[in-house]
């Protein structure tokens, strides 16, 4: 049994500070009087939200609650744990992010090279881009007759999804057999609709539901990300005891107060009152750098809108990139620090790493490197992220700190909670849905019709007689 006792109350701490007008100066900072002028606002939509909550809607606010999904989820994952030596997991977007941030978070950085005793549970396993260099890759590597393999598509369409699910399916009836194939699979889908949930229902694949009324982007906290989780090992009875214990402490209508709706208003002021179009999220661990992007997916999809909510063209989002403490001190932060001053760094902060390495001592003819002496490479990490706010503010540069305590399943919870509602109420804060992608269906349809899928033949004509060819090699040149 995992030990929950510290997990039910927020242990993360935000330090804005470096955001703020006092630290860069106002034509960088936020103002008190900025965050006082937004206040109502977010206080109204906030009423909004606790409304729709309470009659159904923003569904994606209760998957932190569904124990009885994750007992199945644990009971399911304990066989597969036993029984299988590899996992592949395939889906992309909204239905791989999340599972590859947890699996990332949660365990040894080389788990797939550990033994099996003390790895957790099989090799893990993504196939997300359709790119069959890496898909032969992980056939060849994998031993398909102990391999389980999870597809996660909430449309059940997805063309990626599907045809590098096809392609698997058919390696797997090849190696072990149709019977056999069919139980190594278990799908994760809509529960009621769509071409895969037709295909599990046909072939009678075990299945696990996407939740209906949740955006892929939003579904981490459902089987979706906590099924790869808990095959790979993770505590995911953490990880939803951390998203309620941000849950409980986001209940706060107070900008102040409420540590997702400050940093809605921080980032969102930010771009739009003060030209920071571009937010970087740059955690000082390894850990975490696959949540940056799982971030960087959700609030992309989320807030670049074309519509507003009053259906005005407006073109609006920042731009998410995602950054690595200390890497990119020595790649990106010179740009941060005097390229041109359009972005807002947001750092997160470690207090304790769960290992430790300790320079004992350093060569005698080298008094240059005593400052090494008995520190440990955790706190060189973390005063370089003490470093880089402080060089960042004192070049007016915008920023704030996330800080942990550690990394740990509950902590993750927080974050991926946290995140959510700031990228909710900044769409609010937009004007804009936050749900739904019409950009990315754009995209979807334009390449069904393109593979020729039936039903779109007329997007099929219109897509040639623009581009006059199926193939890049024979575009018109230059
Ligand atoms: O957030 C989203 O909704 C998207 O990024 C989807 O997750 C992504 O397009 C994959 O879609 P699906 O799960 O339907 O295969």
């Amino acid at each position: 049994m995992n030990d929950h006792r510290d997990q039910n109350a927020s242990r993360l701490a935000i330090d804005y500070r470096n955001a703020m007008a006092a630290a860069v100066g106002p034509a960088h900072g936020v103002t008190d009087a900025m965050l006082d002028e937004i206040a109502p606002l977010i206080a109204e939509q906030h009423a909004r939200l606790a409304a729709e909550r309470a009659a159904g809607g923003q569904r994606w606010m209760e998957l932190p609650s569904d124990t009885a999904l994750v007992a199945e989820i644990e009971a399911f994952a304990a066989e597969v744990r036993a029984r299988y030596q590899d996992f592949i997991l395939v889906g992309i977007g909204g239905s791989s992010l999340g599972a590859i941030a947890t699996v990332q978070a949660l365990t040894h950085p080389f788990r797939n090279l550990l033994p099996s005793e003390s790895r957790g549970g099989p090799r893990f396993f993504v196939l997300d881009n359709p790119d069959p260099e890496k898909v032969i890759a992980t056939l060849e590597t994998v031993d398909l007759a102990g391999t389980l393999v999870n597809v996660v598509t909430k449309s059940g369409q997805t063309a990626e999804t599907m045809a590098n699910f096809l392609a698997v399916r058919q390696a797997l009836q090849a190696a072990v057999g149709p019977e056999r194939a069919r139980q190594q699979i278990v799908a994760t889908t809509d529960p009621a609709e769509g071409l895969l949930r037709a295909l599990a229902d046909e072939e009678g694949y075990r299945t696990f539901p996407v939740p209906p009324g949740v955006d892929g982007r939003m579904t981490v906290l459902s089987a979706v990300g906590l099924l790869p989780a808990a095959i790979c090992g993770c505590d995911v009875d953490g990880l939803l005891a951390g998203a309620r214990a941000m849950r409980s402490r986001a209940e706060a209508a107070d900008v102040r107060q409420n540590p997702a709706y400050l940093l809605a208003a921080l980032c969102i002021l930010a771009d739009t009152r003060l030209g920071k179009s571009i937010l970087v999220t740059m955690p000082y661990a390894d850990a975490l750098f696959g949540l940056s992007d799982w971030f960087r997916q959700l609030w992309a999809e989320s807030l670049g809108k074309r519509l507003s909510l009053d259906n005005e063209v407006i073109f609006t989002g920042q731009t998410p990139i995602k950054a690595l403490g200390a890497i990119d001190q020595h790649s990106q932060i010179q740009l941060y620090t005097e390229g041109p001053n359009d972005k807002l760094i947001s750092l997160i902060a470690v207090e304790e790493y769960r290992a430790r390495a300790t320079i004992e001592s350093v060569p005698a003819g080298s008094p240059e490197l005593d400052y090494l002496q008995g520190a440990g490479l955790g706190r060189l990490l973390q005063r370089e992220q003490i470093a880089t706010a402080w060089a960042l503010a004192e070049a007016q540069r915008p920023n704030f700190t996330i800080a942990v305590p550690a990394i740990d399943a509950a902590i993750l919870g927080e974050l991926f909670y946290l995140y959510e509602l700031q990228t909710v109420m900044g769409g609010a804060l937009l004007n804009v849905n936050p749900f739904g992608q019409p950009g990315v269906e754009a995209g979807k349809n334009a390449t069904y019709a393109l593979m020729g899928r039936d039903g779109y033949e007329t997007l099929r004509e219109e897509l040639l007689a623009s581009t006059g060819t199926e193939s890049v090699y024979q575009l018109p040149t230059g």
